[in-house]
């Protein structure tokens, strides 16, 4: 982006009349001109005027709202992305499912340099885009980064977390993250997220076919041997959850995470970066440490577990079919036991939602005498918490994202396709996470038989 001429708007919603994109526009307003905010003009940008002042109007009640621009743009219109982007800094888009809609946005974005932020959980999509964009990008000076959202920051913070805790000469192994939904009403989410979960097993081949084609990068180095997998239901009795392996993108996110770390072990140097920030982003990367690292998603009961089992068995085998599809995305509720509706869920299920993450770290109290026969001697275990995943912790994440874009922009790279969590780990997103309601808190320590 040409910073000589600075585009009128600090960030423009793309997709704001969208489910999540409501709750991301009521979030944004939080900071509009708040004192001492980077944010002094945003912009809603979809396909209807009308739905998006209307989500303007839900996201400002019971306050009126607040005069913003609201600009047509369609993502089968290249030109009407470009003119976006010519508009403004970054470019925060909520229309999904990606591997549908967001190509041409990201394209946008790369030619005229402007900053990208989504919230994509899905891996085909995000390491598509980087085969494609990266380059470019990285020359027009536009930071893309996808999965900014509960897919996959807190995995991607939450895993940085528990690996600072281990203090040489100890450290991880292997970090699994134990996933509980909790609310004393249903949990729901909305269809879109169901859609792109159902697409996302229907191309699965295509993300193997993806990663085949390209050269292979350089793994991280972690001590001792692979961890046995363990077994398909897993029950961890310290936390009280039963858990069984969840196919989220954020192992995947992770693991890219930390192979741009091996690439880059200092990680990534800021454009115009001060001496200052360049010793923080040192210190922070020279304590994280690489992990084998996996997501399970954890229910208080047995049965819990087999209705998500059920659910996963259901879009893994249907979802390989048209026909199947068909049914999946005709009747998501049936197929979803209730955990997703066509309308979503209503404002009282989304506030009374809330989630915990837990991080069970093994591995060697002192990495100097493990070899691939070791086995680990130590556990820590950590644990992010937050409201509802997918309407409040979402947009608390994106937004903390584009406020330090909008803030710190000298100490971020100039440009490319990234994961968030090289981007941002080594920055204040934590705190402000913090600060907004997602707690990150160290819980245990202990030796376990080698
Ligand atoms: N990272 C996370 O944890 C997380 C959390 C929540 C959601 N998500 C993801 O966010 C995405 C959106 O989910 P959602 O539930 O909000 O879906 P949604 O309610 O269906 O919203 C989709 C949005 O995209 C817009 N759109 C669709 N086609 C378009 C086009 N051709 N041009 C411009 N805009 C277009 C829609 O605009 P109209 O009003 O014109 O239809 C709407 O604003 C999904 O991929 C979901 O997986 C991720």
């Amino acid at each position: 982006m040409d910073t000589n001429t600075q585009p009128p708007f600090d960030l423009i919603i793309l997709g704001a009349s969208g489910f999540t994109g409501r709750y991301v526009v009521r979030e944004a307003l939080k900071f509009l001109k708040a004192p001492s905010s980077p944010l002094k003009s945003i912009a809603l940008a979809g396909r209807s005027p009308a739905r998006l002042t209307q989500a303007l109007q839900w996201a400002a009640h019971p306050a009126p709202p607040p005069t913003i621009s609201i600009l047509t743009a369609d993502t089968s219109d290249p030109s009407s992305l470009r003119h976006l982007c010519r508009q403004t800094k970054l470019i925060l888009n909520c229309v999904g499912p990606f591997r549908l809609h967001g190509e041409p946005v990201v394209a946008a974005c790369a030619e005229t340099g402007c900053d990208y932020l989504d919230i994509c959980g899905e891996p085909e999509f995000m390491e598509r885009v980087e085969i494609q964009f990266h380059e470019k990008a990285a020359e027009t000076g536009s930071l893309m980064v996808s999965a900014c959202g509960f897919d996959s920051v807190p995995a991607e913070l939450g895993w940085m977390f528990n690996s600072r805790q281990w203090v040489a000469p100890s450290a991880p192994n292997k970090i699994e993250a134990y996933l509980s939904l909790e609310s004393d009403r249903r949990i729901v989410g909305n269809f879109g997220t169901y859609e792109s979960a159902v697409l996302g097993v229907a191309n699965v081949d295509k993300l193997q076919e993806l990663r085949r084609s390209r050269p292979k990068k350089p793994r991280p180095v972690i001590p001792g041997p692979y961890p046995p997998k363990g077994p398909m239901i897993d029950h961890q009795k310290e936390i009280g959850l039963w858990a069984v392996k969840l196919p989220s993108a954020d192992s995947i996110v992770v693991r890219r995470t930390q192979t741009t770390l091996t690439e880059n072990p200092t990680g990534l140097p800021g454009i115009n970066e001060s001496a200052e920030h360049i010793k923080i982003r040192e210190a922070f990367w020279s304590v994280v440490k690489p992990v084998h690292f996996g997501v399970k998603i954890g229910s208080k009961t047995l049965v819990g577990v087999f209705r998500f089992i059920a659910v996963g068995m259901f879009i893994g085998l249907l979802g390989r079919s048209s026909i199947g599809r068909w049914f999946l995305l005709k009747f998501p509720s049936v197929f979803s036991l209730g955990w997703f509706r066509k309308k979503g869920p209503s404002e009282d299920e989304v506030r009374s939602a809330s989630f915990k993450m837990w991080f069970v770290g093994r591995g060697f109290s002192d990495v100097n005498h493990v070899s691939q026969q070791s086995k680990p001697d130590l556990e820590v275990v950590t644990r992010v918490m937050g409201p509802e995943i997918g309407y409040l912790t979402t947009p608390i994440i994106l937004l903390q994202c584009a406020l330090i874009l909008l803030s710190q922009r000298d100490n971020l790279p100039k440009g490319g396709v990234f994961p968030p969590g090289i981007v941002f780990g080594s920055t204040d997103l934590q705190e402000r996470l913090q600060r907004n309601g997602i707690t990150f808190d160290y819980i245990s320590k202990r030796s376990i038989s080698a």
